[in-house]
C-alpha cells in the first residue's frame, strides 16, 4: 500500500460512536493521503476509499468526466448524459421509480444516488462481482439490453469520434492521460467518469457535525431518531451502520476478502412459496441463480435519502413513511394485482425484518433522523454542476 494512515471508522450504534483506532504506532498523515483527501473532497471523518491502484484520481481526470457525466454526447443518439437519470440536486438520482433509457426502453431499477457511492463494498442494487465503480459503468455506456446510453459496439466509434473531433475534448483527454496514445476511448471515458463520481463526497450533514460533537446539530427529535434507529426494536442499524449507514462498506483498509458484502432480502414482494419477487428482478439470484439468494439486495447508504425518492430497487415506495410501514410490518403486502402476496411471510426474508409496534411519534422520529443526513452542500456544489451552463 503507497500510504498509511488509522483506521477510523464510525460504527452506527451510540456506545461505539467514536470507535475509531487511534492506534499507538499512528503514523505521519502522508502527502499523498492529504492530497488524495483535496482532490476527492474526502472529510477527515472517513476513511480513504478503496481506488484501483491503475485509476488513481488525477485532477484533469476529474475535469474530464464532470464533462462527460453531463454531455449527451456520450448517448449513441445524442439525446441522455449519465445526468438524465442522475441529478445533482436529487443527490444524483432521478425522482421516477424507473428510469428511461436512451431508446424510451424502461429499466427494471431505480436509479441509485451516487453520493459516497465509492465507499459501498459492491456497486448497483444487486453484484457480487462489481467491486469497483469502473466495473459497474460498462453497464450504462454499453449495455444493449435494456438500453441506457447505448453505445455498443455498433455505435462505438461512431461516438469516440465525437470526442476527437472537438478540440477541447482532445486537450482533456490528453491532459487526463498524458502517458496513452492521444484520443478518445471507451476505456479512458470509464476511468474518467470514475474518477468524477468519486469527487461526489457528502460528509457535511446536520448528523456528520454531530457525529463530530456539535450537540446542537440536531434537534431533540433527531436524536430521539437516532437512538429509535440504532436500538433493538427498529433493528435498522444491522443493516445501515457505520460512517455510510450501510453493511455493504469498504475503505481502502477493508481486505476485498472480508469485505461485508451483504446482501438481504426484506420481504417486499412473495410471489410464491419460494419466496419468489417479480420475475424481472430478483435480485443476487439474477446472477448466482441460487434460489436462496431470491430478493437479495444491497442495503442502500441512506446518506441524503430524504431526497432520493421514491425507494427500493424497483422505486415501489413512495415514501420515508411508508418504507418504515414496511419495516413496522415486517414485509409488504401486496393484496391484488400481478404481485400479490405478503411479504412478511416470505421464507428468506431476513431474521432482522421481524416487524414492530411503533408510535406516530416514534415514527416521525426516525424520519427526522433520516432528514438530518440531507448534506446541501453537496446538492449544490458547484464543482459537481454541469460545466457547460
Ligand atoms: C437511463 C438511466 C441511467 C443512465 C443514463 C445512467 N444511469 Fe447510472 N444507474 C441507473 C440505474 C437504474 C442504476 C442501478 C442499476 C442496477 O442496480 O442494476 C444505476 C447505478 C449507477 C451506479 C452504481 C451506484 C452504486 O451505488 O452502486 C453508478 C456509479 C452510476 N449509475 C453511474 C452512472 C454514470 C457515470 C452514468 C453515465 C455514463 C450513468 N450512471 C448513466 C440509471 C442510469
Ligand atoms: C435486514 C437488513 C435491513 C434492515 C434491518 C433494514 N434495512 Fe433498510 N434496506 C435494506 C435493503 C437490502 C434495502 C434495499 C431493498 C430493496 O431494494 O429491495 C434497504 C432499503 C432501505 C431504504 C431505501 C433506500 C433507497 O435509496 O431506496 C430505506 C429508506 C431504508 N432501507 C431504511 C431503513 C430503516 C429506517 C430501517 C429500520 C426500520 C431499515 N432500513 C432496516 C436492508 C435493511
Amino acid at each position: 500500500m503507497f500510504f498509511k494512515i488509522t483506521k477510523c471508522m464510525l460504527f452506527g450504534t451510540l456506545l461505539m460512536l467514536f470507535g475509531c483506532e487511534k492506534s499507538s504506532t499512528q503514523v505521519d498523515v502522508t502527502q499523498t493521503e492529504v492530497e488524495l483527501r483535496a482532490l476527492l473532497n474526502i472529510p477527515d471523518h472517513f476513511a480513504i476509499p478503496a481506488i484501483p491502484e491503475e485509476n488513481m484520481p488525477t485532477a484533469a481526470k476529474i475535469e474530464l468526466g464532470r464533462h462527460l457525466f453531463y454531455d449527451t454526447r456520450l448517448s449513441f443518439n445524442n439525446t441522455m448524459s449519465c445526468e438524465s437519470c442522475h441529478e445533482q440536486d436529487k443527490a444524483f438520482s432521478d425522482g421516477v421509480a424507473r428510469p428511461v433509457g436512451a431508446t424510451g426502453e424502461q429499466l427494471v431499477r431505480n436509479s441509485q444516488g451516487l453520493v459516497n457511492a465509492m465507499y459501498h463494498a459492491s456497486f448497483t442494487w444487486a453484484n457480487n462481482g462489481f467491486t469497483h465503480i469502473e466495473d459497474q459503468l460498462e453497464v450504462p455506456i454499453r449495455a444493449d439490453n435494456p438500453v441506457e446510453l447505448g453505445v455498443t459496439e455498433v455505435y462505438a466509434d461512431e461516438v469516440l469520434a465525437r470526442f476527437d473531433a472537438d478540440p477541447a475534448y482532445v486537450q482533456m483527454f490528453a491532459d487526463a492521460f498524458p502517458e496513452s496514445e492521444t484520443g478518445a476511448s471507451v476505456n479512458k471515458i470509464i476511468f474518467a467518469l470514475a474518477s468524477f463520481v468519486r469527487t461526489i463526497v457528502s460528509g457535511d450533514s446536520p448528523f456528520d457535525r454531530f457525529l463530530l460533537g456539535d450537540d446542537n446539530a440536531l434537534t431533540d427529535q433527531q436524536k430521539q431518531g437516532f437512538v429509535l434507529f440504532n436500538g433493538e426494536k427498529f433493528e435498522c442499524f444491522h443493516c445501515h451502520t457505520g460512517t455510510q449507514l450501510t453493511t455493504s462498506y469498504r475503505d481502502y483498509n477493508t481486505d476485498p476478502a472480508n469485505a461485508q458484502n451483504q446482501f438481504f432480502n426484506t420481504g417486499l414482494y412473495n410471489l410464491s412459496s419460494e419466496g419468489d419477487y417479480p420475475a424481472e428482478d430478483q435480485g443476487l439470484f439474477d446472477l448466482t441463480n441460487n434460489p436462496a439468494d431470491k430478493g437479495f439486495f444491497r442495503p442502500q447508504s441512506l446518506r441524503n435519502v430524504a431526497v432520493t425518492a421514491p425507494y427500493m430497487h424497483d422505486g415501489s415506495i413512495a415514501t420515508l413513511r411508508e418504507v418504515i410501514a414496511h419495516y413496522a410490518r415486517g414485509g409488504r403486502l401486496i393484496e391484488s394485482g400481478p404481485y400479490a402476496g405478503d411479504g412478511r411471510l416470505n421464507p428468506l426474508k431476513s431474521d432482522l425484518v421481524p416487524g414492530f409496534n411503533a408510535t406516530d411519534e416514534e415514527i416521525d422520529a426516525v424520519i427526522a433522523f433520516l432528514e438530518s443526513l440531507t448534506d446541501e452542500s453537496v446538492l449544490t456544489n458547484p464543482a459537481l454542476s454541469n460545466p457547460f451552463e
